[in-house]
């Protein structure tokens, strides 16, 4: 069974290698290490005592995929490759589109001259706009999220959609709430590229005196202390997701298209101030911040309903917060230790 996981050794795709081969599948990693580390691979291995395969391309380059499927026989695919900062997103739109569909496009040309099937699509809460009611369930309304990235977990979601429907395949689409945390071995984690523009890895670099005080985007929310709303998942238990995802799709054997989607969270939601505070009690460390004016696109409130997720996939979330949180200064601190 070889999965192919593009984005591999990104922050979601390294910690889905490593329970992939924990489950004993085969690994195929297509990452072009344009916002990963080549170290990660080594500890992936060294974590799990077993190697993926590894081909460092961009997949925008179809020949290069076409080879790996003709040298592989592919059973499924994980799809994390993707650029995913918000802001850059408004400012490259054209870079983001070709980055973000391009390769998903020539994945699914593959999967669709090949008669393949099982395709796992790395989707995002940002799909639902602000949503009107809470928590937000997978029949809350869609809204043409704001940013051209979001846009684009929209537009692969639609072209996963139709490509099921037209072929007759199996998809699933995991629309993932705030991913936060480390591997408990401490040696893979979401890896600092310039000035962090979430939260966790900000007040990670704040508490290390890397940055100097965390802006607190807004404190004038509706919100019971004034400061945004969201659903942070530890993304050990994001990673599980995919694996029992995919095992639900390889084991429906039933003829026809199937379209499985999921919200992946906690069902908890938690401000600004209170991811701060439990960071603090955590890690027994402080985070100074200053409150600041909004930040343009952002909403005031976002956790899930994962019900449903429970029901298909007989998962959910098992990670408390200050458990995520005492990861991620970990994290930091191996960091640390090799100046990275
Ligand atoms: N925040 C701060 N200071 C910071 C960074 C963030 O106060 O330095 C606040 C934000 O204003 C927001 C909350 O912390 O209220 C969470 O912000 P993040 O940037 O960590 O996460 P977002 O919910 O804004 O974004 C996430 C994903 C995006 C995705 C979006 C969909 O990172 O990829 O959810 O809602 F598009």
């Amino acid at each position: 069974m070889a999965i192919l996981v593009t984005g591999g050794l990104g922050y979601i795709g390294s910690h889905t290698v490593v329970e992939l081969l924990n489950n004993n599948f085969e690994v195929v990693i297509v990452d072009d290490l344009s916002n990963s580390e080549k170290f990660i691979l080594k500890n992936i291995e060294n974590i799990t005592g077993r190697k993926p395969v590894f081909y460092p391309f961009d997949l925008k380059r179809r020949e290069l995929l076409t080879q790996v499927f003709d040298a592989h026989s592919i059973d499924g695919c994980i799809n994390f490759a993707a650029s995913k900062a918000v802001g850059e997103s408004q400012i490259k739109p054209v870079d983001y589109y070709e980055n973000n569909l391009f390769s998903l496009i020539n994945i699914l040309q593959e999967f669709k001259e090949r008669g393949l099937s099982n395709f796992i699509f790395s989707s995002s809460c940002t799909v639902y706009g602000q949503a009107d009611t809470m928590p937000i369930d997978e029949n809350t309304p869609l809204k043409m999220p704001e940013s051209v990235y979001g846009k684009t977990k929209q537009m692969g979601e639609e072209i996963l959609a139709d490509f099921a429907k037209a072929y007759q395949r199996k998809i699933c689409l995991l629309r993932y709430f705030n991913p936060i945390g480390a591997h408990p071995s401490f040696k893979i984690g979401e890896l600092p590229m310039g000035i962090p523009n979430n939260l966790v890895p900000y007040v990670m670099q704040t508490a290390a005196g890397i940055r100097e005080k965390l802006n607190v985007w807004g404190n004038d929310y509706p919100t019971p202390d004034g400061t945004a709303i969201r659903d942070y998942i530890y993304v050990v238990d994001l990673a599980k997701a995919h694996v029992a995802a995919l095992q639900k799709l390889m084991q429906d054997t039933a003829d026809g298209a199937v379209i499985d989607i999921y919200n992946l969270g906690t069902g908890k939601g938690s401000s600004v101030l209170e991811v701060i505070k439990a960071f603090e009690v955590a890690n027994n460390v402080e985070v100074p911040y200053q409150i600041c004016e909004r930040r343009e696109g952002d909403i005031t409130i976002a956790y899930a309903n994962v019900d449903k997720a429970e029901r298909e996939l007989g998962w959910k979330s098992e990670t408390s917060l200050e458990e995520s949180l005492k990861t991620v200064w970990e994290w930091q601190k191996y960091l640390n230790a090799r100046n990275i």
